[in-house]
C-alpha cells in the first residue's frame, strides 16, 4: 500500500466531522464545549465519554481510551491506520493516491488483497462483457437479479477455463504465489504450474466490513456439477468464522434499525437487499460463531435467526441462541412457512410483507425451543418436559445482564407454567458453576500479572507511582499545546526523571525527540501508531474537563511567544512536580537512616544525603531553578 501523505491525512482530518463520525456509534449530549456519551469502548451507565470537537479528539474517563478521529475509527472496526484514513477520506471525498501493485517491500496480506481485488475486477468484467457469459446473464435474470444489484455486491463470472484468471493476472504482475495464498488457483498434482480454482461459476465476492474482498464463493451455473457453492479457502486474509457476509453492505442499516437479519445465503442478502430489506447478513455457510456475534455486536444488539425450516436450519439456530444469549445480545427466531427461504418469500410477496411477517412471527428464544420441541414430540414424557426446561435454564444463564435475565425468567416461568421462584434457584445455580470457572481465570490472569510485575525496571523505583499527577499533567499539556517554545522552556529546567516512570515519563521523552528533531507534530500523540498508553495520557491531558485551558482556541498554531499566563501556570506546576519528586526521595531516604540505626549500622553516609535532599529543598522552594537550565 502506498504511503499516505500527510497532508492528506491533515485535509481529511480538517473536512471530517468527528460528531458527526462518533455520532454514528454513540449518542452525543452537548455539554459546555464537549459532547458526552456512553462509551463504547467499556460499558457504563453514566456517560464518561467526551467527544471535544475543537480538538478533534475523544476521551473516556472511565476506561481511558482516548484519540483522534482515525483512532476512533481505527477502534471501532479494527482497522489499520491508514485503512482508517482511507474509510474517512471516502467519507469526505479527498482523493486518496492509489493503491499501488505491491512492490517488493509490500507485506504478504497486501499482495494477497491486491491479487483478490484483481479477480474480483476480472470476475464481474467477464460478467458484463465476456459473450461465455450469456448463461450466466441468463439465470441472474431468471433469478430476478438486477443490474444494480449485481453492481453492489461485484457478483461476477468465472470463465469455462482452467487457467485464464491466472493467465490473465500473472500477465498483470500479480504472482502466482499470491493468487494461490489467496484461494484463487490451486496447485497441479504434478507440481508443473496452477490451475483457476473456480471454472463457470457465478461469483459472489465476500467483503469484509470495510470493504476489502477477502474471498468468494462460486455458485454452480450447471445444475449437475458439484458441489453447489465452491468457497474461498481460509487463507491469511479471510478466515470464515470471522466474516460475516453483507456486513459492509448492511451495517448502516443494521445500525439505524438496532437490529441485524441473520439468513443462511449470499442469494438472501443479494436478494433482500434489493428488495429493500438491508440490515441483513448470512454466516456463508458455516456455524455462527463468537467472532461474527461480535461483529454484529457493534451495530445491534438484537438477532434475529432467518434459518431456513429444515432440520439443519433448526439446529443451526438452535446453536445460534446459546452463543448470541453469551455475547450478551438478544436472539429472536424466525420460522418461514414450510418451503420458503428469505428470497423466495421476498421476491413473492414483498419487503412490507416481509417485516410485517418478522414482526408477527419473531419468537423470543423461550417460544421458539418451546414450539420446536413440542413440534418434534420431545414434551412427550415427563423426562422430555424436564430437558427441554433444564436447556431453557441453561440459555437463560447465560445472559449476562441482570434485568434481562430476570425478565427472561419470568417469562420461561409463564411459558413453562411454573412458579419463577422455583425456577430462580437453579438458574442460579447454573451460574454459580459458570461463576466459579471465570474465578479461576482471573486467579490465573492476577499471578501472572504478578511475575511479570518482577521483571518491570519500576520495580526498582518502588516509591515512583505509575499514576501521573496533576501536576505533571498540565506540564505535558502545556508542551503539547504550545509546541516547541514551551517544550524547550519546560525541559530546559526539568528533567526526565522528574516525570513518574511509565507513560508520563515517555510522552515527556518523545515531546523532547520531536523537539530535539524539529518534528514537533500535535496529533501524532493522538494518532494509532502511538503506543497505546502515551497516546491516552496524550489525550486524556488535551481533554481534562476539569479546568478548560485557554490555550484551546490557540492550539491549531503553534503559539510563537509564550504567553505570560502560560509560563506562569508552568512555574507553579514545575514547582510543585519538583517538590513532589524531592519529598518522595526525601522519604525514602529518611526510611533508610531509620533502618540503619535499628539494625546498627552507621547512618552518616545517608543523613549526609539526606541534608543534601533538604538543600536541594530550600532551591526549589525559593523557585531559584527556574531561572535556568537545569545540568
Ligand atoms: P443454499 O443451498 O440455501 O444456497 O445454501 P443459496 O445461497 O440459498 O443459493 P440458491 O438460492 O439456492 O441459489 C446456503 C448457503 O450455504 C453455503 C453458501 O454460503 C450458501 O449461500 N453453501 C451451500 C456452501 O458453502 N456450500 C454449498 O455447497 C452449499
Ligand atoms: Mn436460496
Amino acid at each position: 500500500m502506498s504511503i499516505i501523505p500527510e497532508s492528506s491525512i491533515e485535509e481529511v482530518r480538517s473536512l471530517v466531522d468527528i460528531i458527526d463520525v462518533v455520532g454514528e456509534y454513540v449518542q452525543l449530549k452537548k455539554r459546555s464545549s464537549n459532547f458526552v456519551g456512553l462509551c463504547p469502548f467499556h460499558s457504563e451507565k453514566t456517560p464518561s465519554f467526551n467527544v471535544n470537537p475543537r480538538l478533534g479528539i475523544f476521551k473516556c474517563f472511565g476506561c481511558g481510551e482516548g484519540g483522534d478521529v482515525f483512532s476512533f475509527v481505527s477502534r471501532m472496526e479494527s482497522l489499520s491506520f491508514p485503512e482508517a484514513v482511507r474509510v474517512l477520506s471516502d467519507r469526505v471525498g479527498v482523493v486518496l493516491p492509489e493503491e499501488e501493485i505491491p512492490g517488493d517491500g509490500a507485506s504478504e496480506s497486501e499482495s494477497i488483497y491486491h491479487a483478490l481485488r484483481y479477480a474480483a475486477r476480472f470476475f464481474h468484467d467477464r460478467l458484463a462483457k465476456d459473450p461465455a457469459a450469456q448463461s450466466a446473464r441468463d439465470y441472474l435474470q431468471k433469478r430476478g437479479f438486477t443490474k444494480e444489484s449485481v453492481k453492489k455486491f461485484g457478483i461476477g463470472y468465472a470463465p469455462d477455463d482452467w487457467d485464464l484468471l491466472l493467465k490473465d493476472a500473472t500477465e498483470h504482475h500479480v504472482g502466482e504465489e499470491f493468487l494461490e495464498k489467496a484461494g484463487l488457483v490451486i496447485e497441479r498434482k504434478d507440481e508443473s504450474g496452477y490451475y483457476d480454482r473456480y471454472r463457470h461459476r457465478l461469483i459472489f465476492p465476500i467483503f469484509s466490513h470495510v470493504g476489502k474482498v477477502v474471498g468468494f464463493g462460486g455458485r454452480i451455473l450447471r445444475e449437475d456439477d458439484q458441489p453447489k457453492y465452491i468457497n474461498s479457502p481460509e487463507t491469511k486474509v479471510y478466515s470464515k468464522g470471522k466474516i460475516l457476509y453483507g456486513l459492509y453492505h448492511s451495517k448502516n442499516a443494521i445500525r439505524g434499525k438496532e437490529e441485524a437479519i441473520l439468513v443462511e445465503g449470499y442469494t438472501d442478502v443479494v436478494s433482500l437487499h434489493q428488495a429493500g430489506v438491508q440490515h441483513v447478513v448470512a454466516s456463508s455457510g458455516t456455524a455462527l460463531t463468537k467472532d461474527q456475534i461480535g461483529a454484529i455486536s457493534r451495530y445491534a444488539k438484537v438477532v434475529i435467526l432467518l434459518y431456513d425450516s429444515d432440520s439443519a436450519g433448526l439446529r443451526a439456530a438452535l446453536r445460534g441462541i446459546d452463543l448470541i444469549l453469551e455475547e450478551g445480545l438478544i436472539p429472536y427466531a424466525v420460522r418461514l412457512p414450510d418451503g420458503e427461504d428469505p428470497d423466495s418469500y421476498v421476491q413473492k410477496n414483498g419487503a412490507a410483507a416481509f417485516e410485517a411477517y418478522l414482526r408477527d412471527h419473531r419468537q423470543n428464544f423461550i417460544q421458539f425451543v418451546l414450539t420446536n420441541a413440542k413440534a418434534a414430540g420431545r414434551m412427550a414424557s415427563p423426562e422430555g418436559i424436564a430437558t427441554v426446561q433444564r436447556t431453557i435454564l441453561q440459555s437463560i444463564a447465560r445472559i449476562a445482564d441482570p434485568l434481562n435475565r430476570e425478565a427472561y425468567l419470568r417469562s420461561a416461568a409463564t411459558s413453562l407454567d411454573l412458579p419463577d421462584n422455583d425456577l430462580r434457584p437453579i438458574v442460579d445455580g447454573y451460574i454459580r458453576g459458570e461463576k466459579n470457572s471465570y474465578r479461576k481465570n482471573a486467579a490465573a490472569k492476577s499471578e501472572s500479572a504478578s511475575v511479570s510485575s518482577m521483571s518491570d525496571p519500576a520495580f526498582d523505583e518502588p516509591a515512583l507511582t505509575a499514576q501521573p499527577i496533576p501536576a505533571e499533567k498540565k506540564l505535558l499539556r502545556l508542551m503539547l499545546e504550545d509546541g516547541p517554545s514551551m517544550i524547550e522552556w519546560i525541559m530546559t529546567r526539568m528533567a526526565l526523571t522528574d516525570f513518574t516512570f511509565g507513560p508520563s515519563r515517555d510522552l515527556a521523552s518523545e515531546l523532547v525527540e520531536q523537539y530535539s528533531e524539529n518534528r514537533f507534530i500535535r496529533t501524532s500523540f493522538l494518532s494509532p501508531n502511538t503506543p497505546e498508553p502515551i497516546r491516552l495520557l496524550a489525550s486524556e491531558v488535551m481533554t481534562n474537563t476539569e479546568e478548560p485551558s485557554d490555550n484551546w482556541g490557540k492550539k491549531l498554531i503553534n503559539v510563537p511567544r509564550l504567553d505570560e499566563d502560560a509560563i506562569k501556570s508552568a512555574k507553579s506546576s514545575m514547582k510543585f512536580l519538583k517538590r513532589y519528586r524531592l519529598d518522595q526521595q526525601i522519604e525514602r531516604v529518611r526510611l533508610q537512616v531509620m533502618k540503619a540505626q535499628e539494625s546498627g549500622v552507621d547512618p552518616r553516609e545517608l543523613q549526609v544525603k539526606l541534608n543534601k535532599l533538604y538543600q536541594f529543598g530550600k532551591q526549589i522552594d525559593s523557585g531559584s531553578f527556574l531561572l535556568g537550565p537545569a545540568q
